[in-house]
């Protein structure tokens, strides 16, 4: 039995993250920012006889982070999934920009994996992983423009990540990064590609293969390497 945390687990990828973890037989630690407001997540948790866990982390906020991660325990995790993301502007911004929602992106998408990843370190071995969900739009082989926070924070988290790899491969800590697949959920509406259950699927089998060789690299939801 493994023990996995997963940011943003209300709903969305993460949701179907919890259920297939727990379904598995994992210890589920799933981290909210409005536990109250997570009705679905909470129905899990109460028939799940403790196995799935609901804590209270806005990981756009470091204390909030520090605090929840804290309530959940001392013990080994196995993976951190940094999931938790919102999409902002769609449009190009080329005359004026929201500069809190650019803000508010670099916070959750930037620097709250950073932080997440940071919280659990010390409940980190050898074999451990971090898998960190980034986006085809962080890639620079991404062919159109628009969606300039969410597309560059995720460039960003790619690059930090890469680093954070490379820093953590000495400690055997896995390191990933990936591209989910274009998905139904409140993100990307009906008209995505995959289900937030088969995104869910693809996501949890190569987060088992991943290893410490491939620590590092970008995949796509179903294992090909994507380019960025
Ligand atoms: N859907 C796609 O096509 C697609 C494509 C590429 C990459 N991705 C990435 O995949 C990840 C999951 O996307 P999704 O499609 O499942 O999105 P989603 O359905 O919109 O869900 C987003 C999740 O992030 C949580 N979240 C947002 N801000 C947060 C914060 N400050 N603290 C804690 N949780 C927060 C939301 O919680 P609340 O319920 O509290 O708002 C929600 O659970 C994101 O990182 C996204 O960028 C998605």
């Amino acid at each position: 039995m493994a023990t996995v945390a997963i940011t943003g687990a209300g709903r969305g990828i993460a949701f179907e993250l919890v259920k297939l973890h727990a379904a598995a037989g994992d210890r589920v630690l799933a981290l909210v920012r409005n536990p109250a407001g997570a009705a679905a997540l909470n129905a899990v948790a109460a028939a799940s006889g403790g196995v799935v866990s609901v804590h209270r982390v806005d990981v756009g906020d470091v204390a909030s982070i520090a605090a929840g991660v804290a309530e959940t325990g001392t013990g080994p995790v196995d993976v951190v999934y940094n999931v938790a993301g919102v999409v902002g502007t769609v449009a190009p911004e080329l005359a004026s920009a929201d500069w809190a929602a650019w803000d508010e992106a670099y916070a959750i998408m930037v620097k709250g994996p950073l932080a997440v990843l940071q919280a659990f370190l010390p409940r980190l071995g050898a074999g451990a992983k971090v898998i960190n969900f980034s986006s085809q739009l962080g890639a620079s082989t991404w062919p159109y423009g628009g969606l300039y926070a969410y597309a560059s924070a995720k460039a960003a988290l790619n690059r930090l990540m890469r680093s954070v790899a490379t820093d953590l491969k000495p400690r055997g800590i896995i390191v990933g990064l990936l591209h989910p697949g274009y998905v139904h959920t409140d993100m990307s509406g009906p008209g995505a590609d995959i289900t937030p259950l088969e995104s869910a699927q693809g996501v949890y089998r190569i987060t088992q293969d991943w290893t410490l060789e491939t620590s590092g690299e970008f995949l796509n939801w179903d294992g090909r390497p994507h380019a960025w």
